[in-house]
């Protein structure tokens, strides 16, 4: 499966080897560009046979780098440094000799230095004659290169250069942009419930408690679960966001409205996770018309009572989705998140830090730690959006493992 992790590098390295699809590699490069990523070329002595560097140097915008030991290269940046520049690496077309070259570690030439050298992860396309690609000591490199998390690309069936038919073809340039680029799907077809946001509990027509949430996490985690292939049902407290695309929101005021909604939308769930932040307590006896300002009082009471948790109901009903809570703790995150986990009998909690200002509450960015009953997973500090994308990996990974499903998909 392809990982989110080509989402994020935007300073990539493309390498070319000898192949003929070398010469569809500047179609490659303005794709690339296309998707607004930056690209530096390396060219191997093989790949120089098939396309010209001066192409790749007009639609790449920057010289294309050869030679290992190069003094000009060396001067201007250096291998080390390219290797540290490139956020991600793309070879293709990836040919058999330096596939062979790649999975022994070798650094003969200028690009297997880099990819030993970097930290960035590397994706490959391999390209090479039928009889090649099958012999056992070109599959045995490809195991090779599996099992070291590089991700490979192809090769497609076709005609070959050399007239034979078979697998070996580059794939074309788009669709190794868009394989890059595609998300993997592991929620298709199943259906989450989220909560977001705050709610009101009104005091008057025109006064209310509620809390700092901006409903932002829960929009992040609908936005995201869609792009996973889930179907959506977003229900959220008062928030000014825009509707994720793809999402069905409902929009309620209080917790008890909530509570309903939920309630009503609960049946035919797999995952429901509660992002909300519900008020803990509503308002007994809200008045039905704004209450005056006693000029003569110091002191007004009002009688809280508690609201339904919602979180701990769903997880209580005799067939119920897998449940998702979040809690925002400031001191002993594990003890109290464990405690939280038994006590409402849910499957995950997502802990929130919020003593710290940087992330969380009202911010775009935010970390977590994830505990279920068995494990501990922490997602590092990253746009709201891309911890969800994390947190509903774990999610999909914890829903196989309770059900003992192989994947998602299909079920
Ligand atoms: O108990 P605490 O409020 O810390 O738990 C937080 C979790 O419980 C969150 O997932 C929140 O959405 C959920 N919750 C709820 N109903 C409440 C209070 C909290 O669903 N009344």
């Amino acid at each position: 499966m392809l990982s989110y992790e080509a989402m994020k590098p935007t300073k990539w390295l493309l390498g070319i080897t000898g192949g003929i699809a070398a010469y569809k590699t500047p179609e490659l490069v303005r794709l690339l560009t296309k998707q607004g990523k930056q690209v530096r070329v390396v060219l191997s002595k093989g790949g120089s046979a098939f396309v010209a560097p001066l192409s790749l140097q007009a639609v790449s915008g920057h010289p294309v780098y050869s030679e290992l030991l190069d003094t000009d290269f060396e001067a201007a940046m250096g291998h080390i440094e390219l290797a540290r520049w490139a956020d991600g690496i793309l070879i293709a077309p990836l040919s058999a000799n330096r596939l062979a070259a790649l999975a022994l570690g070798m650094a003969d030439d200028l690009l297997t230095t880099l990819c030993l050298a970097t930290k960035a992860p590397i994706w490959v396309a391999p390209a090479m004659n039928q009889q090649m690609w099958h012999h056992p000591a070109t599959q045995q490199h490809i195991a090779t290169l599996k099992a070291r998390n590089i991700h490979i690309l192809g090769p497609a069936f076709g005609e070959q250069a050399c007239k034979e038919v078979g697998l070996g073809r580059m794939l074309e340039p788009e669709d190794i942009v868009s394989q890059l680029f595609a998300y993997p799907k592991p929620l298709q077809g199943r259906n989450i419930l989220i909560t977001a946001g705050p709610t009101w509990e009104a005091i008057d027509p025109v006064r209310f408690i509620s809390n700092r949430s901006s409903g932002k996490m829960g929009f992040a985690l609908a936005q995201a679960a869609t792009r996973l292939g889930a179907n959506v049902v977003l229900i959220s407290g008062p928030v000014t966001l825009p509707t994720p695309q793809g999402v069905k929101r409902l929009d309620v005021v209080s917790a008890k409205e909530m509570y309903a909604a939920v309630m009503q939308q609960v049946e035919n769930m797999d995952v429901f996770i509660s992002a909300a932040a519900v008020a803990d307590f509503y308002v007994k006896e809200a008045a039905s018309q704004k209450i005056k300002k006693d000029m003569q009082a110091d002191f007004w009471q009002l009688t809280l009572a508690q609201n339904p948790d919602i979180l701990a109901q769903v997880a209580a009903r005799e067939k119920r989705p897998f449940c998702v809570g979040f809690a925002a703790e400031t001191e002993n995150i594990q003890a109290n998140a464990k405690q939280k986990l038994q006590q409402k009998n849910v499957d995950l909690i997502a802990v929130n830090d919020v003593s710290r200002k940087d992330i969380g509450f009202d911010v775009d960015m935010n970390a977590l730690t994830v505990f279920s009953p068995e494990a501990t997973y922490h997602i590092p500090k990253d746009s709201k959006y891309h911890v969800s994308l994390k947190l509903l990996e774990i999610i999909s990974e914890q829903v196989c493992k309770k059900y003992n499903y192989e994947s998602l998909i299909n079920v």
